[in-house]
């Protein structure tokens, strides 16, 4: 049907880099080589203890696996000192090594694919390198728990504000505070940890779906590659994408928790606030204002959580249709797992960096820890401990107390003996031991509780599990 007009038609269609039809189309929507390139290692690695196991059984000759390994070793280098040229022609990063080898070893080459395809293949290699992501993930969260121990140790004594719907709630310690993020992040990595665990598995063996006929040891492969055991189900194998779903699942929640502090560093640092300054190095200026700094990294770290999120849902989506077993779509899921990575680790490094950085104004920080009337739970308290009222009277008269330093414009710790005893006769001079706002942090000694006692008792049980 190739008349003129139909080829005028197609010119339009096809238009600008299309101009060449729909091969360059089918091109351009088919290959993965731009980003799957990135598990060359992974790809390499899964070959050699493929070729490996295949001569252990009897199904490839030694000498072609010794030219198999060889050459995959060679395109390894190729490929480290960059002189590999990858071809889009060749759609991935497996066809791409394979082509290679043929070119290196000749019809040896074409015997390293028995027993295999690239449905489990790509399994392998994405599993791989999914499972080292995880590991570094692991190590950079280690890094900020520890940042975070040495930060609440400096300050286990440091009091502050504790918020809830951001009004000024009750004093607690910054070290408190600190320790509240350590025990965010330490489920972060036991979600990482457990990951891991569900991921160990070899793929590698259940072929394009259904297995194989050659008896392979997949026992042998998985220990090669460093996997607990084989999959156990070939169909799953092949369309199982929940190392991919999981990673990004654990990244989102430990971004959005990365955000929220993220957020606290915004509004601590504003000049209205003034609890913390961050350092230069993840600061900047503005180009117009010469007062201003600006919280630059704490402000991207927040933003990440929008690309890593995004992620997640990106994949879960692509996923939600799929019949069993492979399909092309599952190509998809690469891109998604290779940005959120690259999103995390540069936001778990970030926030590192500006935990450990960061300067603390304990001046700023008791001021506002004993402003709103942050100790009038303590008064309300101690009428219970000490007057024997039930908790909803001494909560009515804390609330009059409240009103009368709010009417005098002074702290609950300002008003007179005589003021507090025209409220309630029963109140003593005693009650000015818990008012102040070391006072109330001190007497919250319940497991968990914000009392420093309490805190350096947290900080050693993760020390010792750090
Ligand atoms: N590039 C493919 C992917 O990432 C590899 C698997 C291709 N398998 C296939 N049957 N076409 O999923």
């Amino acid at each position: 049907m190739a008349d003129s007009t139909d080829s005028k038609s197609s010119n339009q269609m096809w238009g600008g880099r299309f101009a060449s039809g729909p091969d360059a189309i089918m091109e351009e929507i088919n290959a993965s080589i731009g980003f799957d390139k990135k598990l060359y290692a992974q790809d390499i690695s899964g070959s050699i203890a493929h070729a490996t196991m295949l001569a252990a059984r009897g199904i490839i000759t030694e000498t072609d696996r010794d030219q198999i390994v060889a050459g995959l070793n060679t395109i390894r280098g190729e490929i480290e000192s960059g002189n590999f040229e990858f071809s889009r022609k060749l759609e991935d990063i497996h066809m791409n090594v394979e082509a290679r080898l043929a070119t290196l070893i000749g019809s040896a080459a074409g015997r390293l694919h028995t027993a295999r395809s690239r449905n489990d293949q790509v399994a392998v290699d994405f599993r791989l390198w999914v499972k080292e992501e995880l590991g570094r993930m692991e190590k950079a969260l280690t890094a900020l728990i520890a940042a975070f121990l040495d930060r609440a140790e400096e300050h286990a004594d440091t009091v502050m504000p504790g918020f809830t719907h951001l009004q000024t709630a009750q004093p607690v310690t910054f070290g408190h505070h600190c320790m509240a993020y350590v025990e965010m992040f330490a489920r972060d990595r036991s979600r990482v940890r457990h990951a891991i665990d569900h991921l160990d598995e070899n793929p590698l063996g259940a072929a394009a779906l259904a297995g194989t006929g050659f008896a392979i040891d997949r026992h042998m492969t998985a220990k090669a590659l460093g996997f607990r055991e084989p999959t156990r189900n070939s169909i799953d194998t092949v369309s199982d994408r929940d190392f991919a779903l999981e990673f990004l699942a654990v990244a989102a929640i430990c971004a959005t928790h990365l955000s929220r502090l993220a957020e606290e560093i915004v509004i601590w640092s504003t000049p209205q606030f003034g609890f913390v300054r961050l350092s230069d190095a993840f600061s900047t200026g503005s180009s117009i204002m010469p007062q201003k700094k600006n919280p630059d990294a704490a402000e991207l770290v927040r933003a990440k959580t929008g690309r890593i999120n995004g992620s997640l849902i990106a994949l879960l989506t692509v996923m939600k249709g799929l019949p069993l077993a492979y399909s092309k779509d599952m190509q998809e899921d690469k891109e998604q797992v290779f940005d959120a990575a690259e999103s995390v680790e540069l936001a778990l490094a970030a926030m590192t960096g500006m935990v450990r950085d960061i300067t603390i104004n304990k001046d700023r920080m008791k001021a506002a820890a004993g402003s709103g009337y942050s100790t009038a739970t303590d008064l309300a308290d101690w009428l219970v401990r000490e007057a024997g009222l039930p908790f909803r009277e001494a909560h009515h008269v804390t609330g009059r107390a409240v009103a009368m330093a709010e009417g005098k414009g002074c702290d609950l710790a300002a008003l007179s003996l005589a003021d507090l005893q025209s409220i309630n006769p029963a109140i003593t001079d005693k009650v000015f031991d818990v008012l102040t706002v070391e006072a109330s942090v001190a007497s919250r000694t319940s497991f968990g509780g914000t009392a420093p006692s309490e805190v350096r008792k947290q900080i050693a049980y993760w020390r010792s599990r750090n």
